[in-house]
């Protein structure tokens, strides 16, 4: 529950739906699918053995199954995504904190149902210099102050309850945005797959959005392992986390595309996506709209939170293992560190859109964004995959996947075969040609 609690997150809700629009539709989300169960899924079950086996976090854990310590810097580049991937997470959050605190004033009420209105709202808000900044230090504040408490098992058992009533939001939405008229483009849009909307550069894009939603190809899910109890079924622990976080990007699909369509938005709209076009779908509620906003954008920050909090476990937990520094220091160092990155972020959105990278012209905030996605946990995840099924010993897998030869472990073929060619050919191929576009 804590790793699904870790894989669901904005990149269900926010990434998914923006990716997929800009990418294409049902053809993009056929390859993520593709990318999901075949990819995503053999890199979770890796991370799973590696971590519950050496018991190490990422930069202990490869060295401890090899002589050779460089192995250990796949562990380091992971940790090194992790970070940035919490910093950009903060800029996020400290919008959706923001949508909290607007739907509350009935700020976003006011806005109507009029979706030029709601757009401008939105990037007026979002390339201001204040309340990013201020929302982004309220919600690492509220995340160093449940640390600092030590409550993180408290929200980890507030988030079994909260999760699944964010999960019925979801679904009353897109109840809503398939009664709006014109809804049925928003379906053609999401499952009638057009090969010819394609890129490559969309294809490296599912495979980045796979790994970032599932929360794998940074070690993350290492730590996770080595904390995993030992009697736990790893493979079938992997499943439930894939099945689950995958139906709920769907779901996030469903509830937009179709608003999508009838409200008029363009479905490449890119990151704002959701923050314009949800608005949208709760104005046309009537009065029921401000109390379904607030709560949904309220359970979107705590869904946020379970993921930052995790992200940031990863980060505190190497630290912790490598230092004498103890856990509560590290959590506060890394914190601030990211937040102070996450602020920079928040602004190249807006006042410092003009300092740009590379021959994309792209802002930091999308440079990030890139890298974070398909860049390094693809890089990363393609050694891991290389590692596990090449350098460490065949015997530790089959032990670990079957506790001990206690469980039957028929799917063990179709595993190593998935584990040892597929996944890191595909790895290469995406890679490769996404890069060179
Ligand atoms: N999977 C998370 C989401 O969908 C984002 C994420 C990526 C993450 N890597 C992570 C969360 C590591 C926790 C730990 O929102």
């Amino acid at each position: 529950m804590a790793a699904v609690g870790s894989a669901v997150g904005l990149g269900n809700i926010w990434r998914f739906p923006y990716t997929c629009g800009k990418y294409g539709g049902g053809a993009f989300l056929i390859v993520y699918l593709c990318f999901v169960f075949l990819l995503g899924s053999t890199l979770m079950i890796s991370e799973f053995v590696i971590g519950r086996r050496t018991q190490h976090t990422p930069v202990k854990a490869f060295q401890s199954l090899h002589p050779k310590k460089a192995w250990g810097l796949v562990g380091l580049l992971g940790l090194i995504t992790s970070f940035f991937i919490l910093s950009q997470y903060l800029v996020l959050s400290g919008w959706t904190t923001n949508y909290v605190w607007d739907s509350l004033t009935g700020r976003l009420a006011a806005l109507g149902t009029d979706s030029g209105t709601i757009s401008n709202y939105f990037s007026q808000f979002s390339t201001s210099a204040g309340r990013p900044v201020v929302f982004l230090v309220v919600f690492s504040v509220i995340c160093l102050a449940i640390i600092m408490c030590g409550v993180q098992k408290g929200i980890e058992n507030v988030s079994k309850v909260l999760m699944p009533l964010l999960v019925l939001i979801v679904l009353v939405l897109c109840v809503r945005s398939l009664t709006l008229p014109g809804a049925s483009k928003g379906l053609e849009y999401l499952f009638l797959p057009d090969f010819s909307k394609l890129s490559g550069e969309g294809v490296l894009a599912a495979l980045g959005q796979a790994l970032f939603s599932l929360s794998v190809g940074m070690g993350v899910m290492i730590v996770y392992g080595s904390y995993m109890p030992l009697n736990d079924n790893i493979f079938k622990t992997a499943m439930w986390i894939t099945a689950c976080d995958t139906l709920i990007a769907v779901l996030a699909g469903v509830a937009i595309f179709p608003a999508v369509f009838s409200c008029g938005f363009d479905p490449a709209g890119g990151p704002g996506l959701v923050f314009c076009v949800l608005p949208n779908v709760f104005n046309s509620m009537g009065g029921a709209g401000v109390v379904f906003s607030t709560l949904f954008f309220l359970l979107l920050v705590v869904a946020a939170m379970t993921s930052a909090i995790s992200l940031l476990e990863a980060l505190t937990a190497a630290l912790h293992e490598h230092s004498i520094i103890n856990r509560q220091v590290s959590a506060v160092v890394f914190f601030l560190l990211t937040t102070a990155f996450g602020i920079l972020f928040a602004l190249s959105v807006g006042p410092l859109s003009n300092i740009t990278f590379g021959h994309a012209h792209l802002t930091l905030f999308d440079f990030v964004d890139r890298l974070n996605s398909i860049y390094l946990p693809p890089i990363c995840s393609l050694i891991t995959i290389i590692f596990f099924g090449w350098v460490m010993p065949e015997a530790d897998v089959r032990d670990e996947l079957s506790n001990h030869g206690t469980l039957k472990i028929g799917y063990y073929s179709v595993f190593r075969f998935l584990a040892r060619y597929l996944a890191p050919l595909a790895l290469l191929v995406v890679l490769v040609a996404g890069i060179l576009g």
